[in-house]
């Protein structure tokens, strides 16, 4: 008889061909198979799975025994092998997932082998179930980590072909910005709110009246011819052509309070439109009624207003002038904000920049408000903020304003 290699080799009696696939020569079934006393120092068999034949008329004699345990073992073993290699070429995580399937699941290949473990004896179970769960633990080891290295792998891909690249510069949102004129309108509120005036509001649809009779205009007057205008199918009630109908609604709103207010709003003319004239535009009348209001007064608020509006140092002229609602008028011109006074096509090569018209309050006008001129007397002015706006920022044509272009409010 010969042991070799942990197999049995060779005729022996009452072995026959062994029915299980993986046994590789002989087995015996369990009944055939007796326990007995080790024989060590049989090369590549461990002593404890030595048994004694006791067939049924057989002789006895030291031969290979429970090939079974032997055949689960190996089985394992190869189990082990098979797995390990498979998964060192499983690259996706689908094949993971196949993988783990075919060996470590349920209805897999190492549950199939333990499912044998029934045909063991009680001693036997305990160390092929120790060898069975080591090589679950290797196994779900190798998975953990070839798992991982797959996921980073997967995910490098991903980085390399689909991610966003975080270098990019972001593309710039389109931030809005205030309309020119309602920057130059806040300036102008700004200023003379600080200096005690309040923002009054007045009505844009005004009655002949307001418009012109009460600012000392007659029908008939030939001024009026200045400031013609839109007319409702309402006979008398038309679009301001001014905010000095403002004035009259104050005074008559305060009399015989003071008065400082500036009345800012939109104005209606019936013009030829060019590049300095539209038929809709911005007014920002100023009126101060008090007593002892003088001059010089009127001279201090602008040239105030100039400085803060244009910058410290700015030269202010007063020419004399002519408005219906005002004696004595003037009209004010700084020295020209682009060119300093040397002459530039916005300044028409004068050096100066009309600014705004103004005067005392005509007494008349004065009386339509309810104050006694005897008594009281006051200032008023009259500027374009849009007109301020294309100075201050350079713009040499008025229709820009409301044309909607946006690429005007990137110029400025
Ligand atoms: N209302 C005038 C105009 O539209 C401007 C004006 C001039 C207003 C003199 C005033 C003033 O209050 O005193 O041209």
């Amino acid at each position: 008889m010969l042991v070799q290699n942990g197999w049995y080799h060779g005729a022996c009696w009452q072995l026959r061909p062994c029915r299980r696939t993986s046994c590789q020569l002989f087995c015996f079934s369990k009944t055939e198979v007796q326990r007995t006393t080790s024989s060590a120092g049989v090369r590549g068999v461990p002593e404890k799975f030595f048994f004694s034949l006791a067939a049924p008329g057989g002789k006895k004699g030291i031969i290979l025994m429970n090939i079974m345990q032997q055949d689960i073992l190996q089985q394992l073993e190869q189990l082990q092998q098979d797995a390990q290699t498979a998964l060192t070429q499983t690259t996706t995580t689908e094949a993971i997932r196949e993988w783990y399937s075919e060996y470590l699941s349920r209805k897999g290949r190492l549950t199939g082998i333990l499912r044998n473990l029934g045909n063991l004896s009680a001693e036997e179970r305990p160390l092929v179930g120790k060898v069975a769960n080591e090589v679950k633990a290797v196994l779900e080891n190798a998975l953990q980590e070839h798992q991982s290295a797959i996921a980073r792998a997967e995910l490098e891909a991903i980085r390399r072909t689909e991610s966003v690249d975080i270098t990019l510069p972001g593309r710039p949102q389109n931030l809005g910005k205030l309309h020119v004129t309602t920057r130059a309108l806040r300036d102008i509120y700004a200023i003379f709110t600080a200096m005690g005036f309040q923002i009054y509001d007045s009505p844009e649809v005004d009655t002949d009246e307001y418009n012109f009779q009460l600012l000392n205009m007659p029908p008939g007057h030939p001024a009026r011819d200045m400031w013609d205008t839109f007319y409702t199918t309402t006979p008398g009630l038309l679009l301001r052509t001014h905010t000095s109908p403002g004035q009259v609604h104050a005074m008559r709103q305060y009399a015989p309070e003071p008065i400082r207010v500036i009345l800012p709003g939109k104005c209606y003319r019936y013009e030829a439109v060019d590049a300095s004239h539209e038929s809709m535009f911005y007014q920002v009348e100023g009126l101060a009624v008090g007593k002892h209001i003088t001059f010089s007064d009127l001279k201090g608020v602008l040239i105030n207003f100039a400085n803060q509006m244009y910058g410290q140092g700015r030269k202010a002229r007063f020419r004399k002038s002519y408005f219906p609602f005002t004696e004595p008028s003037v009209e004010m011109d700084i020295d020209c904000v682009l060119c300093g006074g040397k002459g530039c096509p916005v300044c028409k090569n004068t050096g100066w920049l009309e600014m705004l018209g103004a005067g005392m309050v005509q007494p008349r006008v004065l009386q339509n408000g309810g104050y006694d001129p005897t008594e009281f007397s006051g200032f008023a002015f009259g500027m374009g903020p849009d007109r301020i706006a294309l100075q201050k920022y350079g713009i040499d044509d008025i229709r820009y304003f409301f044309t909607n272009d946006a690429r005007l409010l990137e110029r400025v």
